[in-house]
């Protein structure tokens, strides 16, 4: 079976799905690796690397024509999407809750699709899990990207010329991204808070030597392990909570996200205007609308003296390791799937059956991904 590594076209985008070091062990295990030029240029990753190990170079209209199975990291493009057929098999982040018309359009060319973003939350997934292995790695980022935009430093600091107190730091959302902030700004020596809807991330937080603001979350579901969207209650209750460390707080990241949904707006314009002089708030949510209420995708925006940073949870900046990462993901997904160098096609089994959306042109209703 040949397996297509497609170069990133997204813009800004500087990972790529498959290292060299993953190629070569997929080589290993019997499969052939066909690579786009320069595809991992941008994650410091050459052409005589992958060469090395036993990979072809070739455009990219050769490896769509030669390969079975094309692997990416972003839903394919338009341009793409003109040489698929059906003999492809698709792996890559479709985010197909949010993306209908791609998954038609992939239907309507007979080929088969899997969505890394689609992987159930269960023990077994977790070495396939490419939202978990890249939030990760973005909720450290955040943090340093923070420390960057702040005119003040993290640790205390005792000095000839005076003490410097600690920085105050609140994360939003303790999930796989929250998480990792959370550890990152307590390794920076600031004093940590977080809030998360699901209350077994107390200990979690607790855990990592950080202070968990609880909020009554009666009433309030999670599906599957992704949080459902919040109630307004809900919203008020957390306010009243948060607000006095919030208006404390030198350094604010928000990670909150709901699948398929616009993300919840957490922190609003009116709180905002009650936060300390130059504070900064990282919303790692901004491509689905935001955490904070006046959040701009890629973009600074300052209101009343806080700069907001609407960030996303994509870690091209660390596309190295992101890379590096992902590829993993992607290695234990093929040799999940496969056996004897072919799929096994085992709609029975969870992980295949719910990542599969696409399968020959058929878009499946398995009621998981639907
Ligand atoms: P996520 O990216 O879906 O959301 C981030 C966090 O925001 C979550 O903890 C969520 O509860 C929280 N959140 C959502 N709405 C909120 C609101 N209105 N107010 C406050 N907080 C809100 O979460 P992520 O990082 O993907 O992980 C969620 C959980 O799933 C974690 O416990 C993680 O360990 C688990 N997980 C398990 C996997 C597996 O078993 N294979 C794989 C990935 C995650």
């Amino acid at each position: 079976m040949k397996i297509g590594i497609i170069k990133e076209t997204q813009k800004g985008e500087k990972r790529v799905s498959i290292s060299p070091k993953i190629a070569k062990q997929l080589i290993e295990e019997g499969f052939e690796i066909l690579v786009v030029k320069d595809a991992g240029e941008s994650s410091q990753y050459k052409n005589s690397e992958y060469k090395d190990i036993g990979a072809t170079i070739e455009s990219r209209g050769v490896v769509f024509k030669e390969a079975d199975v094309l692997v990416k990291i972003n839903p394919f493009d338009e341009e793409e999407l003109k040489l698929i057929d059906k003999h492809h098999i698709l792996m890559s982040q479709l985010f197909h809750k949010s993306n209908p018309e791609l998954i038609k359009e992939i239907a309507s060319k007979g080929a088969t699709a899997f969505s890394m973003d689609a992987m159930p939350r269960i023990s077994r997934a977790q070495d396939m899990d490419v939202l978990s292995s890249q939030n990760n790695l973005a909720g450290y980022k955040a943090v340093i990207k923070g420390a960057y935009e702040m005119t003040k430093i993290f640790p205390l600091m005792m000095t000839a010329a005076g003490t410097i107190t600690p920085s105050r730091v609140l994360v939003y959302g303790v999930g796989v991204a929250g998480l990792q902030a959370i550890a990152t700004a307590k390794r920076l020596g600031a004093v940590v808070e977080a809030t998360d809807i699901r209350m077994e991330t107390k200990e979690q937080t607790e855990s990592l030597g950080a202070k968990f603001i609880s909020v009554d979350n009666e009433g309030e579901e999670s599906e599957g392990g992704y949080a459902k969207e919040a109630s307004e209650d809900y919203k008020k209750r957390q306010q009243e909570a948060v607000n006095e460390s919030l208006f404390k707080a030198d350094l604010v990241i928000t990670t909150a996200m709901v699948p398929g949904r616009r993300s919840p707006v957490l922190i609003t314009a009116e709180q905002v205007s009650q936060m300390k002089n130059g504070a900064v708030i990282i919303d790692l949510a901004a491509a689905q609308g935001g955490n904070c209420e006046l959040s701009k995708m890629n973009k600074n925006v300052i209101s009343n003296g806080v700069k907001i940073i609407g960030s996303t949870i994509s870690p091209e900046s660390v596309s190295t390791n992101a890379s590096d990462l992902f590829a993993k993901n992607m290695y234990n997904f093929i040799i999940h799937l496969t056996e004897d160098n072919k799929f096994k096609w085992d709609l029975e089994e969870e992980i295949t059956d719910t990542t599969l959306i696409v399968k020959d042109g058929e878009i499946r209703q398995n009621g998981k991904t639907k």
